[in-house]
């Protein structure tokens, strides 16, 4: 692995409590059908995808889910404690949320389950197939094509449009991933998971967007006194972190607005991915791993490479990666729509050290 001058890294000083502000979820009902598969996902080691290198890596593969992605974990448990608390009622509450797409499809398929409403707020970004898998499972699918004025990008407007629903119905409910601690409390189990099977973890490396992973992470981490570091892979051009903004492409991680469940001390670091570095980490999954992961992914795959410079000799480290790269086969996978969006990506461009050139945005 090759090292690097550590320009896009920012390095947080954290202080982890003792006890944990989320409330634990419990289960609906004894574990049956198809959402008893949401978690346990696979830990498998990669140990080509950084050869040679110095540290081990785990992936934990959570495109397994039934939905798909990391995303089943929070649907499932913020719609089972609602429907708990009597908040939501199925046949009479319609969920309305705004969704990138995995969030999305990981509600549908709850909704479905339990015989709930479901309208997506969506964009001109969420990749077609998610649009299909929405509609097969009986969602209403909602689409904002204005851009936010003030930010040049699409989440205020799917912000308002979710509102203007919730004025219109009489029985909505918006689970509010960027503010909910259920969507936080749901991570709890995944980093459960792998300490379980680890039990010593150096490091972690996550997507951000909702900060919902992370923040899980954080609380359980600080409530074990584990010392893992945690290790955030943003967008470059996100404001999560307070990069300067600029154009992103790759639906997944990285926010227009820093989400209510986020914290200045939330992670030990912050690597900033570019969408071209975040191509060319998809690209060393599948050429090295022979593993077709998403956008987020391959930006998390990317930002463990640009850290490597930081990671001690001997370490385990474990990459959260999200989703899968079927929904993403006619972008991230397309040879034209790379070529139309980001000039192309040359063969020889598919390696750890040719990230030292992709550019900064
Ligand atoms: C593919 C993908 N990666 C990463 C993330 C970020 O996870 P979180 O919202 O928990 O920060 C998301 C969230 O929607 C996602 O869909």
């Amino acid at each position: 692995m090759g090292s690097r001058n550590g320009a896009d890294i920012k390095l947080v000083e954290t202080e982890r409590r003792s006890e944990s502000h989320l409330t634990p979820i419990e289960p609906l009902e004894a574990p049956s059908g198809i959402l008893a598969a949401v978690g346990g996902t696979p830990l498998v080691e990669f140990n080509r995808l950084y050869h040679p290198s110095n540290f081990r890596v785990f992936a934990k593969l959570e495109a397994l889910n039934p939905g798909g992605s990391i995303k089943d974990r929070p649907a499932k448990a913020i719609v089972s404690q609602e429907i708990r608390a009597g908040r939501i009622v199925p046949g009479r509450t319609t969920i309305v949320e705004s969704t990138s797409g995995n969030m999305g499809v990981g509600l549908a398929q709850v909704c479905k389950y339990y015989g709930v409403d479901l309208i997506c707020v969506v964009d001109p970004k969420t990749p077609r197939p998610i649009l299909s898998v929405l509609r097969t499972y009986g969602a209403q699918v909602d689409i904002v094509t204005n851009l936010d004025s003030e930010t040049e990008e699409y989440l205020p407007s799917r912000l308002r449009r979710v509102q203007e629903l919730l004025d219109e119905l009489s029985d909505g409910y918006w689970p509010d991933q960027y503010s909910n601690t259920l969507n936080a409390a749901a991570h709890v189990n995944t980093i459960r998971e792998i300490i379980n099977v680890l039990g010593t973890v150096d490091y972690v490396f996550c997507a951000t967007s909702t900060c919902g992973t992370l923040r899980g992470f954080f609380e359980y981490l600080s409530e074990s006194g584990l010392t893992t570091e945690l290790v955030a892979v943003d967008a470059a051009g996100s404001a999560i972190f307070g990069n300067p903004a600029c154009r992103r492409l790759i639906p997944g991680h990285g926010a227009t607005i820093v989400p209510e469940l986020y914290r200045p001390d939330l992670a030990d670091a912050v690597v900033h991915v570019t969408d071209r570095e975040s191509l060319i980490g998809c690209r060393m999954l599948l050429g090295r791993e022979a593993y077709l992961a998403g956008g987020s992914s391959g930006a998390v795959a990317a930002g463990v490479a640009k850290y490597a410079h930081r990671i001690r000799h001997g370490a385990t480290c474990v990459i959260i990666l999200p989703d899968r790269g079927e929904r993403y086969v006619d972008t991230i996978y397309d040879g034209s729509w790379v070529a139309q969006h980001f000039g192309g990506l040359r063969e020889e461009e598919i390696s750890w050290s040719s990230l030292e050139r992709a550019g900064t945005c």
